[in-house]
């Protein structure tokens, strides 16, 4: 697995300073108020896990799994839910939480749907953010790191499933993902 890794892009050391200043930011702004956190299944998990005991006010947490548009709908950006909330967001203050920001169109389509939810507030973070791939705007008020366009694994982030539980983010040998 780790061979397959051309260079760590962040270290574990670098990705947990960087969630302690994002929780240390997000618990100074909540003060007083409680945290209804949402992830996106799957490759929000493992960031989501760290940020959450990185932050000092009551989060509770939910997930959301959507299906990852084809070729065929990305113009039109629509998303479908796979797995719902368990908990009704309506007067909570939501945080969605992200792996990564690409093209834009899952966080997009997700916010969207969440509003009409009639939230307190709601607000994204994501650990990475890879403004060059964007097509739809996209409001992020905690950015972990912005990253140029490499193809990265490691710490949720997959490549055909492989990968999530490297505990950095790494730049995949082009050689695993061109054969
Ligand atoms: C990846 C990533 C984000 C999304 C970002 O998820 O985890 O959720 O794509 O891309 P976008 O900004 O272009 O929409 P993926 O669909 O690979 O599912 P996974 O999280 O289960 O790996
Ligand atoms: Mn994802
Ligand atoms: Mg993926």
């Amino acid at each position: 697995m780790i061979n397959d890794v051309e260079r760590v892009l962040l270290s574990e050391e670098q990705l947990a300073a960087r969630i302690a200043e994002i929780g240390a930011e997000i618990t100074a702004d909540y003060a007083g108020k409680e945290i209804l956190m949402i992830g996106v299944l799957r490759g929000a998990v493992l960031f989501m896990a760290d940020l959450a005991r990185a932050i000092k006010v009551p989060v509770a947490i939910d997930f959301m799994a959507v299906s990852s548009y084809g070729a065929g709908t990305s113009s039109s950006g629509v998303v479908r839910i796979l797995k719902d909330l368990d908990e009704n967001v309506e007067g909570k203050h939501v945080l969605v939480v992200e792996d990564i920001i690409d093209s834009g169109l899952t966080l997009n389509y997700l916010v969207d749907n969440l509003k009409s939810r009639q939230p307190a507030s709601i607000k994204i973070c994501t650990l990475l953010n890879k403004p060059e791939r964007r097509k739809v705007d996209v409001d992020i008020a905690y950015n972990g790191f912005t990253i140029p366009d490499h193809f990265v694994i490691g710490y949720g982030l997959d490549y055909a499933e492989k990968y999530r539980n490297l505990p950095f983010i790494g730049i995949l040998k082009p050689e695993i993902y061109q054969d």
